[in-house]
């Protein structure tokens, strides 16, 4: 695999579908990095909370973004990249409720858009990245050589979200989380900054039916033509 030219991979696709759990699958086979966009904007989201930033007021917006600095680093016993923010940990603080709620009226923001973007593409400069999200085949890495847009039906990611929130001691109900995952798609794909949309040379990956490791299998497929061609 070493002679293989390296590519960029950019998975986008709707709430709750599995791309990060293959993003970090993927990126670890091909030995790449994996970036995780959403985490950036939940994070830059984190903050906005704790400091009652007002979205409205585009100052206040712009003088948040100039105090924060993100930074993924490597969790040596989990093996997961996990983020960092201003110093600090926050890698499961972003993944409550209260953040899920907020940060698709984030991440509509211009500012907040450019911000994470420029950061985006200056980590796949050197290619070899994994990054999953809902524009990085649109916006981020419009040349990445493999794009994969992931779906799935609303009651199997409701379901695993739930499950996941659950393991992480979080209370919460079906319709909660129901709610959440069509809120935020609903912004995520009408908003007027880079909306969540398949980039017309993406491959559609429906994964209700597929287990991790079939999905797994079928994106390294590609990855390996992409790398060979
Ligand atoms: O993992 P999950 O599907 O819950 O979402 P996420 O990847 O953690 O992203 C959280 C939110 O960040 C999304 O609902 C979007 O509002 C926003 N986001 C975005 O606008 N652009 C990206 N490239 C990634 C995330």
């Amino acid at each position: 695999m070493n002679k293989m030219r390296k590519i960029n991979i950019a998975i986008d696709g709707w709430s709750s579908c599995g791309k990060s759990t293959m993003a970090r699958q993927l990126a670890r086979l091909l030995n790449y990095v994996f970036i995780d966009s959403g985490a950036m904007y939940r994070a830059i989201t984190l903050l906005f909370i704790r400091n009652q930033v007002d979205l409205a007021d585009v100052r206040a917006v712009e003088q948040a973004l100039q105090s924060i600095n993100l930074q993924f680093q490597l969790n040596a016993e989990s093996g997961n990249n996990e983020i960092w923010m201003n110093g600090e940990n926050v890698e499961k603080e972003i993944r409550t409720m209260d953040v899920a709620q907020r940060v698709s009226d984030v991440a509509a923001l211009k500012q907040v858009r450019e911000f994470a973007v420029a950061q985006q593409q200056q980590i796949g400069q050197g290619k070899g990245v994994v990054m999953d999200g809902r524009d990085i085949g649109t916006m981020v890495f419009p040349d990445a050589e493999l794009k994969i847009f992931m779906t799935a039906s609303e009651d199997v990611r409701v379901s695993r979200r739930l499950k996941e929130l659950q393991q992480k001691n979080q209370e919460i109900t079906v319709d909660e989380v129901t709610a959440n995952l069509r809120m935020r798609d609903h912004i995520d794909s009408t908003r007027d900054v880079s909306p969540l949309r398949r980039a017309e040379d993406a491959i559609i990956l429906d994964n209700s039916n597929l287990s991790p490791d079939q999905q797994l299998g079928m994106a390294l497929e590609w990855a390996k033509q992409r790398m060979a061609s």
